[in-house]
């Protein structure tokens, strides 16, 4: 038999080689963790850190330099944006609850006069080639119901030949700010699309102008320009239910 098992001091010595063993093992894992956790991921995570610190230095440098002129100045821009994207708006009037704010506001909003935003423009007045350029970036939303030539087909009527395309500017901007619903006659054929059209009113004053100047000037249709400032007025138009053929200026 080995003599050592039976010396108190070799045993005594191996437990404490064992112990701290355990403890430079432990310290080894601990170490490896520490590391491993603090670094990222991935070589992604690596390169976005001094991203980060690049993009906050300049943040400050920036908020350091805004005047209390500009700031007071983007004050009308901001609070005109945040206006101008209302809640989605109430689709069917039985959702308005009677007597509610919402219905009194309705119900006293003065009734926009349409005969001077209907006011006839010279057809042969030039149209300028950037208003194009904005609507058609925004006709690709119209281009997924009507068509990408505005030939209409199974869910929407068509925009191109259509004589309430080339009507009454205010008919347009209406149908943007409040949608459509019921029977319309568009080209001798009669529509009345499940829901109708819902409100596109989340666009701008400039991109429902764009929009609509776009679509009276392209598939062969011919109209004057439509202006933000012919859109503006008719904002509190906002809200209301879906517009239909009958509340229309006939075109
Ligand atoms: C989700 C589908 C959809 C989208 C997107 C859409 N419409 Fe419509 N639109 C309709 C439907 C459906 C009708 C017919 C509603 C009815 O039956 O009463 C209609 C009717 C119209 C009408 C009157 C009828 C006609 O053809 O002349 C105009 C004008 C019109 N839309 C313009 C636009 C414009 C401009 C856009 C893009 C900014 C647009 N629509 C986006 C579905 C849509």
């Amino acid at each position: 038999m080995d003599p050592s098992r039976d010396n108190p001091i070799i045993r005594f010595a191996t437990f404490f080689w064992g112990l701290g063993t355990f403890f430079i093992f432990a310290l080894i894992f601990a170490v490896i963790w520490f590391f491993n956790h603090a670094k990222p991921a991935s070589m992604e995570d690596a390169a976005a850190i001094p991203r980060y610190a690049t993009k906050a230095k300049i943040d400050a440098a920036e908020a350091a330099n805004i005047s209390p002129e500009a700031i007071e100045a983007a004050i009308p821009v901001l609070s005109k944006s945040l206006a101008a994207s209302k809640p989605m708006a109430v689709e069917v009037p039985a959702q308005i609850v009677p007597g509610s704010d919402m219905a009194k506001k309705l119900a006293s909003a003065p009734a926009v006069d349409t005969k001077a935003i209907d006011a006839p423009v010279a057809s042969d007045a030039p149209i300028d080639p950037a208003v194009m350029e904005l609507g058609k970036a925004s006709f690709m939303l119209c281009a997924a119901c009507h068509g990408q030539s505005g030939e209409g087909g199974l869910i929407a009527p068509p925009l191109a030949g259509s004589v309430w395309v080339m009507g009454p500017v205010s008919n347009l901007i209406r149908i943007q700010l409040r949608g459509l619903q019921g029977t319309i006659a568009v080209k001798d054929k009669e529509y009345n699309m499940p829901g109708g059209m819902a409100p596109l009113s989340f666009q701008s004053d400039e991109q429902i102008a764009g929009v609509l100047t776009y679509v009276r000037n392209s598939f062969g249709n011919k109209a004057s320009a439509v202006k933000a400032e012919q859109v503006t007025p008719l904002r509190g138009e906002v809200g209301k239910p879906q517009i239909t053929a009958a509340e229309l200026t006939k075109p």
